[in-house]
């Protein structure tokens, strides 16, 4: 393994970073056709990365460390099923959940056999539930469906189950419970009837205690609300990679569904553990959604660099990270069913990328993945926002749009025009700012006078120069969500590549899992 530090590139960056740059107030003015030659459009979303604090010279040297690194031959080697996940001495294939039906990818044909095979069953179930032919113990059609799993077994069908709510089965309630808290599960329990309600165990080991803690007291509140308890394997569905245990506690096999050691949780949103989210859009769109994602792959795979949407969005944050040392990254969408968005992301860039460790085994020698946060952006406007415009940490930030809305409301053009513009109104006053010169300039122009204005120039000036991507998003629709979830895997595998540590892996969590193991067997005497 080359460390990153020993590529000419990389040094070449340090001595960039080393000069000095231009505020981007005086950069955005004078640079004609910066924001063209800054964006890119793919599979319907675009990017504009015009507001990143990145000359010629800079962009140059990112797409060379990208190439000395090696990003093109690790990323086919993910694709081609190698056991890149060498902590864990498994592939990554996530990738090939949404490969083409109809042709074999690098993978090979036994995964896409099983591939198939399980999307099919999971098509074939959610579409027997949305025409009401999947009954309950008794003979009613399942009207609540609730969703058990925490971590990558919630995140993803919750996070594009709200992100599409516009086209969710009217008749139908998807309910999802994370949290081993018993307020979790009662205030969704308490207003179903057990006769009509099916519960998804969601977990890829199928060890998980808050998910087994959920599905028990499920099972229990189902035998207490009058299903005969050997009925009550018609009110469960489980998906895992380990049938055997979910066996174990009784769950069917014709209502287990799988997918395999090969794919992380948190990239698992387009297996079985999809399920939810194709009851309650319906396969047609669940099967766009898949062929979104497939569409930013062959992108991914395809695009030279330096026109390559993950990757530049990967060296931009790597830019930021490791050259002008900002250690968080914030992340705001601005339509409000993309809510749930920046924690999903949250989990699959921190639990991957906060490392520090080489692929080598040898101690990381540079930063790791970014502190991810965020959430809506006009609420963050009204709320942190502060600490961005001026506080003391310079926070890169990802603005999240959409350009066409399509909301049944009399005035959705006006709620529309107002989220926009304050979206490109706080992409343009974080990179430009007002200097402390301009700002009492101003005040003074407002008729307050000369030693006031310079007094109250400090509060009300702004440093700005804060770096930020926009990504607008033509629709809020399956395909395009799918891209955007893919993009987000794939910058987060390209820095891990330039940083030479295994995203796939997450040691990290196990020793409070550990812990409260062991604090339970003593609990229990
Ligand atoms: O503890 C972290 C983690 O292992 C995540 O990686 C995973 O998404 C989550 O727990 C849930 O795990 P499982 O799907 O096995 O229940």
């Amino acid at each position: 393994m080359t460390p990153p530090t020993t590529l000419p590139a990389w040094a070449q960056l340090q001595s960039l970073a080393g000069a000095a740059q231009p505020h981007l107030r005086d950069v955005l003015p004078a640079d004609h056709g910066r924001a063209e030659r800054m964006s890119l459009k793919v599979a319907g979303i675009t990017l504009d990365a015009s507001r990143q604090r990145v000359s010629p010279a800079i962009q140059q040297a990112l797409v060379a460390l990208a190439d000395q690194s090696g990003v093109a031959a690790q990323r086919d080697a993910m694709f081609r099923g190698e056991r890149i996940n060498a902590t864990e001495d498994r592939p990554v294939l996530h990738v090939a959940l949404r490969g083409d039906p109809l042709h074999t990818g690098p993978w090979g044909a036994e995964v896409q056999k099983d591939v198939q095979r399980e999307l099919a069953r999971i098509c074939d179930f959610a579409e027997a539930l949305r025409a009401g032919t999947v009954l309950g113990h008794a003979g009613d059609a399942i009207t609540d469906i609730v969703n058990i799993g925490i971590g990558g077994s919630d995140l993803g069908p919750r996070m594009a189950a709200d992100a599409l709510a516009h086209l969710a089965h009217p008749g139908l309630r998807v309910h999802y419970v994370s949290n081993p808290d018993a307020w979790a599960l009662w205030s969704v329990l308490r207003g179903l009837d057990a006769r009509r309600t099916l519960f998804i165990v969601s977990s890829k080991t199928f060890t998980t205690q808050e998910t087994l803690t959920n599905a028990a007291s499920a099972q229990r509140w189902l035998t207490d609300h009058g299903v005969p308890a050997d009925a009550v394997a018609r009110h469960l569905v489980a998906i895992t990679a380990s049938p055997a245990q979910a066996a174990k506690l009784g769950y069917a096999a014709e209502r287990t569904f799988l997918f395999w050691d090969w794919v992380g949780g948190r990239y698992s949103v387009w297996s079985a553990l999809g399920l939810p989210l194709a009851i309650a859009i319906g396969s047609e769109h669940f099967r766009l959604f898949l062929a979104g994602a497939r569409a930013m792959d062959e992108h991914f795979c395809s695009a030279p660099l330096a026109q390559n949407l993950p990757v530049q969005l990967a060296l931009n944050g790597i830019w930021n990270r490791n050259f002008l040392g900002l250690p968080t990254h914030l992340i705001v969408p601005y339509a409000s069913r993309l809510v749930r968005f920046t924690p999903f992301v949250q989990q699959m860039d921190m639990e991957s990328n906060g490392k520090r460790t080489h692929t080598d085994g040898s101690a990381a020698s540079v930063d790791t993945g970014p502190i991810v946060w965020g959430g809506l952006g006009i609420d963050g406007q009204h709320a942190y926002f502060q600490l961005i415009h001026q506080g003391r940490h310079t926070v890169p930030v990802d603005f999240i749009g959409v350009q066409n809305e399509d909301t049944p409301l009399p005035l959705a053009a006006t709620h529309h025009g107002v989220v926009n513009l304050n979206l490109r109104a706080q992409a343009e006053a974080m990179a430009r700012g007002r200097s402390l010169a301009d700002t009492q300039a101003l005040l003074q122009q407002d008729g307050m006078g000369e030693a006031e204005a310079k007094a109250m120039a400090g509060h009300r000036s702004f440093e700005g120069n804060i770096p930020s991507h926009i990504l607008w998003l033509d629709r809020l629709d399956p395909a395009r969500l799918g891209a955007l979830i893919a993009l987000y895997e794939h910058k987060v595998f390209t820095q891990a590549a330039i940083w030479r540590i295994n995203a796939y892996d997450q040691w990290g969590v196990e020793l409070g899992k550990t812990m409260a193991k062991a604090m339970e067997r003593q609990a229990a005497g």
